[in-house]
């Protein structure tokens, strides 16, 4: 999949601007605070409809006006795809898939799916089991069809769950009905975890050989429960606790990507260095399996390359996405450094873009 046309009207201080993107790399390089990270903010908003900077859409609107554009030509398997959002800020927001209007956001992430490593990529390591969850959820979705109705399904029963749990009086007999379809909902969920993390893990543990040198690391997948008992039962035991607690405590919705080092949780034993290393891989490796699995290739939004990463390690990650054969867009201030971080890759078809100021420019690149 590569974006072969993008246009953005009105999001942040971008006012309006319309390139043709290399399949391969392209690399945005101006001043602090020109536009460069608000140009990738908007192809992740084609791609999954929101920032990966907040969850709110009005700051991305920019101050002076009252809507934001974002459109694209997506090129996939030989035919070209138009989608478009428009977001307004009275809160409307029109989402476009070939030529039709699409419901909602989630249907748009199938055209786009993008990966994206910036400085909160770290929180892989030292956030809530919520962004691990995210970001195991994000290979299930995108390689297996019948994830995201099955999913929108358990939360439904899991919110009809929890209320009736803070109801003065509990109709157990009604608690029964939802435990019972939460808890098939829920089996299934992790069914569809397991299989994705399981051929996550191999690729994983082949790439992570390549780039770091860190003995010990350990991915593990935790489904939300003890394995070892039936989820149905746990429920059926755990809800005066849960009544008391006033939610479902245990479930897929707790499940976790447990990343480890000699036992130790990662974010506490390695260096920042390491722990960059660690998520680059992480993100390389989903890019992988999703190639693997699906014969389609996701997108890179990388930010601040060479703050990210130091040269070795930047030549690395491009060796990477350079045999994954997708289409990346990389920020970074300084022209020439991101330049180099491609020089061992002389074939590569590179374009390169000076923003200022909010306006962008195609440069000859001259390397
Ligand atoms: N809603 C908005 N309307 C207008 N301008 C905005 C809005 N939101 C942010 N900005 C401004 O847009 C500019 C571009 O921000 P952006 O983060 O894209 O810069 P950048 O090139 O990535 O900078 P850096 O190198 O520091 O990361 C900033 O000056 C910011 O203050
Ligand atoms: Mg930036």
């Amino acid at each position: 999949m590569t974006l072969k046309r993008l246009f953005i009207q009105h999001l942040r201080n971008l006012d309006s601007i319309d390139i043709s993107p290399s399949e391969q790399v392209n690399l945005i390089f101006g001043e602090n605070g020109s536009g460069k990270t608000s140009i990738l903010e908007a192809i992740n908003v084609l791609g999954v409809g929101r920032s990966f900077r907040s969850h709110k859409h009005k700051p991305l609107i920019n101050h002076q006006q009252d809507s934001f554009t974002v459109f694209g030509k997506v090129s996939a398997e030989g035919t070209e795809i138009p989608v478009g959002i428009n977001r307004q800020a009275n809160g409307t927001a029109t989402f476009k898939a070939n030529g039709a209007l699409v419901p909602s956001a989630a249907a748009l992430a199938s055209y786009l799916p993008i990966q994206v490593i910036n400085s909160d990529t770290f929180q892989l390591l030292e956030g809530s089991p919520k962004v691990r969850r995210q970001f195991m959820d994000w290979l299930v979705f995108h390689v297996e069809p019948g994830f995201f109705q099955v999913w929108k399904d358990a939360q439904r029963c899991l919110k009809h769950r929890n209320s009736l749990l803070r109801r003065d009086r509990m109709d157990r007999f009604e608690l029964a009905t939802w435990d019972k379809e939460l808890a098939q909902y829920s089996e299934q969920i992790h069914a569809y975890r397991q299989v994705c993390m399981t051929k996550f893990f191999e690729t994983f543990y082949s790439l992570i050989q390549e780039f770091i040198a860190i003995e010990g690391i350990e991915l593990t997948y935790y489904c939300g429960w003890d394995q070892n008992k039936d989820y149905a039962s746990i429920l059926a035991d755990s809800a005066e606790k849960d009544r008391r607690q006033g939610f479902t405590q245990i479930g897929s919705h707790r499940a976790d990507l447990r990343i480890a080092v000699k036992g130790f949780p990662a974010a506490e034993v390695l260096s920042r260095g390491q722990q960059k290393l660690l998520v680059c891989a992480l993100k390389i490796a989903q890019g992988y399996v999703f190639s693997r699995l699906t014969e389609r290739r996701c997108i890179y939004l990388i930010d601040d390359l060479p703050a990210e990463l130091d040269e070795q390690h930047r030549y690395l990650l491009v060796r990477w996405l350079d045999s994954m054969g997708t289409q990346t867009f990389v920020t970074g201030v300084e022209q020439q450094i991101l330049i180099d971080a491609w020089r061992q890759l002389p074939g590569t078809e590179i374009k390169l873009f000076h923003v200022e100021q909010g306006k962008i420019q195609a440069v000859i690149n001259s390397r």
